[in-house]
């Protein structure tokens, strides 16, 4: 029994808890752990976007494989090369010797670095498209949300965003897999915030120039690669990472100080008393 979650009709969610890591990219303390999505399309033609981190899911092809009975899969829609997504490219070219992989110019100067794999390249540019048969996907360069290659993938047909790490969160899915399924403000939120703060604010003036691409654009799923699926309150996911990317305040108040002997964290303690 492999735990495979109907998106829509045809889309699946393939993803992997990881409670193992501590700190992400060997640097983020992730005490709840975290997701990785991967997604599968089974149309006509069958495409997976994204993959998973290395390691992270010893039943990934088993579970493809169930969704797809012995057909191939056409492409690997790679809208982020970061090895938290890319780290079972090799393993499902492997598997899937005629797949094509699909990305941007910026992405093929990765995965030739990474793994080569020249003749398996289908590029496309801002704004092409791929038919699946009833599934149209549509591509959508956003770069540096937060590497120079990352794009987001819509499907026009049933109006999912595959948003990559964008709308993202930390914390693992602990059955819980859609907004609706999950305690969003008393947990997640804290966790997306978290994984803004860490992994995407850098890039904010990039997040702002992807919501103007993304603008007038009819979202009735995101789809990130880590974290919850929204279907519910696409609004809120949307309004929490303009404002964040804005960098609009909240009501609160950030005490931060550096203490060689000490008299520096009485002086902030004293102020974080008076206020
Ligand atoms: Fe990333
Ligand atoms: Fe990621």
């Amino acid at each position: 029994m492999h735990s495979t979650v109907k998106v829509t009709d045809k889309i699946y969610w393939l993803g992997a808890n990881d409670r193992r890591t501590n700190l992400f990219e060997n640097m983020w303390p992730i005490p709840q752990g975290v997701s990785y999505n991967s997604y599968l399309i089974v149309d006509e033609k069958i495409a997976l976007v994204d993959t998973l981190e290395y390691g992270s899911s010893d039943d990934y092809l088993d579970k493809i494989e169930d969704l797809i009975d012995g057909k191939p899969i056409d492409y690997l829609i790679i809208n982020h090369m970061e090895p938290d997504h890319s780290g079972a490219i090799k393993t499902i070219v492997e598997k899937y010797p005629d797949i094509k992989l699909v990305g941007n110019l910026k992405t093929f100067k990765i995965v030739d670095a990474y793994f080569g794999l020249k003749d398996m390249q289908y590029m496309v540019e801002d704004g092409d498209e791929i038919s699946l048969g009833h599934h149209i996907l549509k591509f959508i360069m956003t770069p540096w949300v937060h590497w120079p290659e990352t794009m987001m993938t819509y499907d026009l047909t049933e109006k999912v965003l595959f948003s990559g790490d964008a709308f993202g969160s930390f914390g693992t899915l602990d059955g819980g897999i859609f907004d609706d399924e999950i305690e969003f403000e008393e947990y997640y939120e804290a966790e997306m915030r978290r994984y803004f703060s860490n992994i995407v604010g850098k890039y904010s003036n990039m997040v702002q120039k992807a919501f103007k691409k993304l603008e007038g654009i009819d979202i009735k799923y995101i789809c990130a690669t880590h974290g919850p699926i929204w279907r519910t309150d696409i609004n809120k996911v949307l309004s929490l990472y303009d404002k964040w990317s804005k960098f609009e305040a909240e009501d609160g108040v950030v005490i931060i100080y550096g203490s060689m002997y000490g008299n520096t964290a009485k002086l902030a303690d004293n102020i974080a008393r008076k206020l």
